[in-house]
Order: C-alpha cells, then structure tokens, then sequence
C-alpha cells in the first residue's frame, strides 16, 4: 500500500539522517520545508509526494511531523487525585499531601484496589487520548505497586496495554518510587534488587527511581545504577524536582539514559550534563500543576544538553496526557522556539527510550508513524490548549482522524 502525503506547509526532516539524537543548540538544523513525503507497507520511503499512490492525503495547509514521543508517562494506574490538586492549589505542599498518606501512597492503594480489567480500561481511554493528540509511542513506568508483586503486576498490566493499544509502548521499571510500609530505603532497595531479573523477564528496559527527601537518597541513586549496568538496561532517575540534592553527578557516573525534572538543578551540574550523552528531560507540566521551580532549558540548551520534553502523565503531579499542551507550556515556559520544542517531543524523545532508529524523525526506513497538524507548526504553542491534531498515523495506517479532516484522505 502506497500512501503519498502532498502539499504540506511543513513537513518536518532532520538535518541529517541516522541521528541517534540532536543535541538541542543545533535545533535549528531541522528543516520545516514546504513538501511531501511517500510511505509504503508502513514506513518512510521517499521525501516527496508520489503521484499515482492508493491513497493520496491532501496536506495542503498542514504540518506534517514524526508521530510525537512521549517518554516519561506513569501509565497503567488506577483513578486520579483531583481532591490533592484543590488542597495543593490552595496552599499545601505536595511533600505534605505525601507524607499525610496521600500522593504516591493514595494511588497505590486504588491501584491495589482496582481490578486488571478497569485499570486497563482507564489506560487505554487515555491512549486514545493520547493518540487524538499526536502521540505514536509512549512509556509506561511501574512505580505504583509498592511491592513485589504490585510492581511486576503493573509490568505485566504495561505489556497488556501494549497488545492492546495502537501505538509502540515501552516498559520502565520505577521499582524505588516511594518506600513502602514496613520497610526502610535500604531494605526495599534489598527487595529491588531481589526482583530486577523479574522486571527484566517483564518487558522493562529501564530502571528508575524517585531521588527527593521524601523518597530516595543519593547512596539508592548509587545502587540503582549498578543494578541497571549488571543487568544491562538502561539507568532512568527522577532527579532535583522539588530540592537540590545533586542527584546529577551520581546518574551521570552510571551514564544514566536520563535525568528527569531537573527544576532544582545545582547551576555547577549543567556543564557537566550539556557534555554528556544524558538526555535532560523536562516536564513542564508537572512543574505548572505543581507551581515548582523552572528547569534552566536555555542554560542546559546553551551547555549542549540533548533536551527532551515529556507529560510525566500521572494522577499527582502531571494529570495531562497532551504533548501538543506541553509543547505550548515548556515554549513560554523555557523559552524554547519551535524546533527546539518540537526536536524535545519527537527524536530526542525517542533516544530516551531508545526507539530513534525506527521512530522520532521522517526519514525513509523509519515507521511511517505520521502526525497531520491542521495549522503550522508554530500554532502548536501559539494556541495554547487547542488540539491542532488533525490525524494521526502509525505505520501508515490512520489511527485517529479528525471528522473534519476526513476528506483529506482519498482512495484511489
Ligand atoms: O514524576 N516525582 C515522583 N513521581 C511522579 C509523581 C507521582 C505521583 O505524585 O503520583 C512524578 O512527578
Ligand atoms: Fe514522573
């Protein structure tokens, strides 16, 4: 099946291909060219419309991106906590709401309490959110279990989702989020490394961890990236949301993947991490719904940082699943222009969880995974909270088209 993209306003390429990434000062290296592009049996295979294809989908007006990566999402879990964002916006700090039982706990406990098929059922609504907003690959953290079993079981309730949904997944295992009832940090941390082999034969290709006062010290930092090196996956760590505990030399020690949050960043640890092949990934929506500190993106931009943005999507500290939201907020936000944005949310994205060889650009070889924006890319952060997610395709197949967008595909 030969599907050819034509006229768009803006079709998105990078300046090169085969990059594993692009640090984020050469942002402006990517092209927003007028054009179209070819894909066949679901992938990428020329940078230019083809006349006599099945099926022709008129682009005229739009831009047209790499289906948009969100690496950082806390799905499966089960119902939310809106009563914590009243007592939050009205003035009681997040470590206060946890340490009263609620925040990480509270959805641990839904999560205990709810069976497979509903928590599965929420997931999947808000994949189907996700894809209405441009998102063609997505991570999924465990982190809620808060023991052995709860964690393996959110791997294996992640690996579900996976078959279920129609985009590409991939499972992180948060297994030192919060420490649970009855134990200390150390002796959860014994019980980690108890189950990683079982998080492995669960599908993750990452550990991580929660590094704050109410959480996780720096020696637990220290030891996940051991576990994560023996076990050959990739190192992952929430790292300096709410304080500076200089987090960031130890995860760049075990070349971790990613830091992530990054609000309260020591200015003597952004050098360092702009020199390093560790992604910085931002999330500005859990820094907006918490009212956090802002991460420094141009000092991290200007120091070489591969930058990337993501939801954090989750039911505390991020309840937003809209990567064309977080693209407007992190652009008022950080500063950031188009490009750099849109270089965040697609392949430095994919670099985090290692899909950048087969998605995060528009190149031939790679997934026809095709977002179709009903305006120029520039709109995206301009228009703040509208959807301009016209349709949205993965491995060439329309996923989510828009109604009114309906008749830009046309059969031949
Ligand atoms: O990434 N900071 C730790 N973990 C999540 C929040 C989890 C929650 O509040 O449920 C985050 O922000
Ligand atoms: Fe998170």
């Amino acid at each position: 099946m030969t599907i050819s993209f034509d006229n768009a306003a803006q079709v998105l390429t990078p300046p090169e291909p085969g990059l594993p990434y692009l640090r984020t000062r050469r942002a402006k290296e990517l092209r927003l060219d007028p054009g179209g592009i070819t894909t066949e049996n679901g992938q990428i295979t020329k940078l230019e419309s083809t006349a006599d294809a099945e099926i022709q989908i008129d682009a005229t007006g739009c831009a047209l991106l790499p289906g948009l990566v969100d690496c950082h999402t806390h799905l499966p879990f089960a119902g939310w906590r809106a009563q914590e964002y009243e007592q939050k916006v009205t003035g009681v700090p997040y470590e206060e709401i946890a340490r009263a039982g609620g925040g990480i706990a509270s959805s641990a406990r839904a999560l205990r309490e709810t069976p497979d098929e509903d928590v599965l059922t929420q997931a999947i609504s808000l994949a189907t959110e996700m894809l209405q907003h441009g998102t063609t690959t997505f991570e999924c953290k465990s982190g809620y279990g808060l023991s052995r079993d709860g964690e393996l079981r959110s791997l294996k309730l992640a690996a579900e989702l996976d078959e279920t949904v129609a985009q590409q997944t991939t499972r992180t295992a948060l297994l030192a989020h919060a420490v649970p009832d009855g134990y200390t940090a150390d002796t959860w941390m014994d019980e980690v490394e108890a189950m990683v082999p079982d998080a492995v034969r669960g599908g993750a290709t990452a550990l991580d961890i929660f590094v704050e006062s109410i959480a996780f010290g720096l020696e637990h930092l220290d030891r996940m990236g051991t576990l994560a090196a023996r076990h050959n996956l990739h190192l992952r760590a929430h790292v300096e949301q709410f304080s500076t505990m200089r987090s960031v030399p130890i995860a760049l020690r075990h070349n971790a993947r990613s830091v992530d949050h990054l609000a309260t960043i020591h200015p003597d640890d952004i050098a360092p991490l702009g020199k390093s092949n560790t992604a910085a990934v931002l999330l500005p929506g859990a820094e907006f719904m918490g009212k956090e500190a802002t991460a420094p993106a141009r000092d991290l931009i200007d120091a070489g940082a591969i930058v990337v943005l993501a939801t954090d999507g989750n039911p505390g500290t991020s309840p937003i699943f809209s990567l064309p939201m977080i693209i407007g907020l992190a652009v008022r936000r950080y500063g950031l222009s188009t490009k750099e944005a849109l270089l965040a949310v697609t392949l430095n994205a994919a670099y985090v969880i290692d899909h950048a060889d087969e998605a995060g650009s528009i190149e031939p070889g790679k997934r026809a995974d095709l977002v179709l924006l009903d305006s120029p890319s520039e709109h995206v952060a301009y228009r703040l909270g509208r959807n301009p997610v016209a349709a949205t395709f993965v491995a060439g197949e329309p996923v989510y088209v828009r109604p009114d967008a309906a008749w830009r595909i046309m059969k031949r």
